[in-house]
């Protein structure tokens, strides 16, 4: 099986990753080259990690043998699965599609890594809108067991078979949802990152006390404002972004604080700070 992951960030070297630990071949295709350097950086760090843990049995370096990686969508090529995880802009994700679309085989699958947007709208860039499908991985995707498979009004059957095989020979669970701003996961997280920025923002108290607060009064493993450095806050504005306009509810505007960090260049654990400092 040949796979293509399309972004090589946060999300796109998890899945080119996870998939290689399988012994899959994989395309990683990013259009920025720091941003190659640094998943190989990354992919390498964590699997020497899993192999210290005794997690994985491979030498890392064999793992990522089977990574190879291109510096643009032109070099895409035949692929049995496509997975695109490219920022959370329709447009970015548009071009992305078309690209794959130009390349993909009748059978192929493609997959999208989106948060919040349509996959009913990702579906219609998709010259076989049938094969098309949300695989929503979590992140740290080599640790997190969950995907959230979600279906458009187009996919067919066959494709989800495909997608609930995939999921299963990474050793992961799904959960599969219809296509409704957020699915299941975010629809349901992004009010509560909301609202702890709120109560930051408001003085209720300190960004400490806030995660504590989660963490050992309700057994959150992350307290809100970690877990929103950790998803990356350009990410998290960008997914209230869209549920906000589909919802039309303040539950997800994005809040003036997560603005001014994300327009200061403050995207949380990626960039060295966001809510705190890394
Ligand atoms: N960060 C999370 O926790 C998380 C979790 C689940 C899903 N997602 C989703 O995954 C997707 C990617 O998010 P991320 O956090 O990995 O973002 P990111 O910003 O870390 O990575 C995006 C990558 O795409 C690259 N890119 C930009 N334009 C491109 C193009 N035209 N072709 C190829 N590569 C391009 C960028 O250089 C960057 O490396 C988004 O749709 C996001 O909503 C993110």
């Amino acid at each position: 099986m040949k796979v293509s992951v399309i972004g090589a960030g946060t999300m796109g070297n998890g899945i080119a990753q996870v998939f290689a630990q399988k012994g899959t071949d994989v395309i990683l295709v990013d259009t920025f080259p720091d941003a190659i350097k640094k998943a190989l950086e990354t992919m390498k760090s964590s699997l020497e990690k899993l192999q210290r843990k005794g997690a994985i049995r491979e030498d890392p370096n064999i793992v990522l043998s089977r990574i190879k990686t291109e510096t643009s969508l032109s070099a895409l090529s035949e692929s049995d699965v496509y997975i695109e995880a490219v920022p959370e802009k329709p447009e970015i994700k548009k071009t992305a599609i078309e690209a794959i679309s130009s390349v993909a085989r009748p059978d192929s699958i493609v997959a999208s890594n989106t948060s919040s947007i349509s996959i009913n709208l990702l579906s219609s860039y998709c010259k076989f809108p049938q094969n098309f499908v949300g695989m929503h991985f979590f992140n740290p995707v080599p640790v997190m067991k969950l995907v959230e498979i979600v279906k458009s009004n187009r996919t067919s059957e066959e494709t989800l078979n495909k997608v609930m095989s995939l999921v299963t020979l990474l050793d992961k669970q799904y959960v599969v949802s219809s296509d409704y701003p957020g699915f299941i996961s975010n629809r349901i997280l992004m009010p509560l990152l909301n609202e702890a920025m709120l109560a930051l923002e408001q003085g209720i108290s300190t960004k400490e006390d806030i995660d504590k607060t989660m963490k050992l009064g309700m057994n959150h493993p992350m307290g809100p404002l970690e877990l929103a450095d950790f998803i990356g806050l350009d990410v998290t504005r960008d997914i209230m972004e869209v549920l906000y306009r589909e919802f039309g509810d303040h539950r997800y505007k994005p809040p003036i604080i997560l603005r001014n960090l994300v327009n200061s260049g403050k995207l949380g654990r990626k960039s060295g700070e966001g809510f705190y400092k890394y």
